[in-house]
Order: C-alpha cells, then sequence, then structure tokens
C-alpha cells in the first residue's frame, strides 16, 4: 500500500451544518408525504444515519449495494446491483442518499435501473458532488458540499476500507 498522510478538510461541525440545513430543506419539500429513503452501500451509512434523525416526516429505509468493474471511466455497463433493495419502489416517493457523486457513472446508471420501476418521484441526496472527474449528467437534488477535487475518507467515505469510522472529512495526501 502506498504511504500517505491525511489533511483535515471537512470538520465535523461543517458537516453537521451542512446535513442540518439539508434536512431542512428536504422536510420542506416531502411534508405530508410517506418516503423511502435508499442509501448505497457502503459510503452512505454515515450521512443517511445523520440524515434520516432529523427528517421530520415517515420514512422507510433500505440499502443497495454497488460496484463497478475495474475503471471506473470505462463503460457505465460495467456497473451492477450486488445487493438489490428488498421493497417495491413502484408509486413510492424515492430519494436516494448517496456519500459522493464522482465521476456520475454509478448513480447514472442506478438512478435509470430504479425509474424503470416506476417510481412516483425519484430524487437524488448527496452529501458530496464532486465535479472534476465527471462524466455521466447526473441530476443531484439536494447537495451537501459541492467540491472541485480530492481523494477524501472519513464519515462513511474510504481509502481499501480505512477511515470510514473518522467523524470528519480529511483528504489524501500521498507522500511517496
Ligand atoms: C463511491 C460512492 C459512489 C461512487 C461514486 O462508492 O459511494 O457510490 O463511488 O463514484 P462515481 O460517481 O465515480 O461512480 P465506492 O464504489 O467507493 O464504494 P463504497 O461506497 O463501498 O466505498
Amino acid at each position: 500500500m502506498r504511504q500517505y498522510r491525511l489533511v483535515a478538510r471537512i470538520s465535523s461541525q461543517e458537516l453537521e451544518r451542512r446535513v442540518d440545513e439539508l434536512a431542512r430543506q428536504i422536510n420542506r419539500d416531502y411534508q405530508g408525504k410517506q418516503v423511502l429513503l435508499i442509501g448505497v452501500l457502503k459510503g452512505a451509512y454515515v450521512f443517511l444515519a445523520d440524515l434520516a434523525r432529523r427528517l421530520s416526516f415517515p420514512v422507510e429505509v433500505d440499502f443497495v449495494r454497488l460496484s463497478s468493474y475495474g475503471n471506473k471511466a470505462e463503460s457505465s455497463g460495467s456497473v451492477r446491483i450486488t445487493k438489490d433493495i428488498e421493497v417495491d419502489i413502484q408509486g413510492r416517493h424515492v430519494l436516494v442518499v448517496e456519500d459522493i457523486v464522482d465521476t456520475g457513472i454509478t448513480l447514472g446508471w442506478f438512478l435509470e435501473r430504479l425509474r424503470e420501476r416506476k417510481p412516483e418521484s425519484l430524487k437524488l441526496c448527496a452529501l458530496i458532488d464532486k465535479l472534476e472527474r465527471r462524466e455521466v449528467e447526473v441530476p443531484v437534488d439536494y447537495v451537501g458540499i459541492r467540491l472541485e477535487s480530492g481523494f477524501l475518507v472519513g464519515y462513511g467515505l474510504d481509502y481499501s476500507e480505512r477511515h470510514r469510522n473518522l467523524p470528519d472529512i480529511r483528504e489524501v495526501e500521498f507522500t511517496d
């Protein structure tokens, strides 16, 4: 494994402030509705837990696990569902909760698959919308933090499965 150090990027206070603001916005938009939150494993687990506890309408929670083969910069055909959601979303208000949208390949593909299942509404909430490597246009309805670049870990995000449990977000800087 390469040598690296972690540099502070988004503090836990800032994350809390942004999750609060997102929840306020989502609470306004979904007032009186029953909503299904779909978290994309593994990265979204921390964000979803924090967001869901701030929502003031009845929510159901389910999870999906997606995997991309090899280089994500290849075709969108390389995404697949390795663990599907367990509920029928037809006629439901669905809000997909994701930690980060990067190239957009994973979520672009997944939103299309969900649309085929005919939900009443379908929106995407991403904690981080990272723009530099975007290849597929993905409509992110709720954005926590918009960034240009950076290899980020913490608050659910990992580097080789490490650092998901950090309470803040840090940037990996390679030192070798
Ligand atoms: C991350 C993230 C998204 C995807 C975004 O997941 O949670 O699902 O990558 O990348 P893209 O926009 O370039 O497609 P990852 O594959 O790292 O899995 P993990 O959530 O289990 O860490």
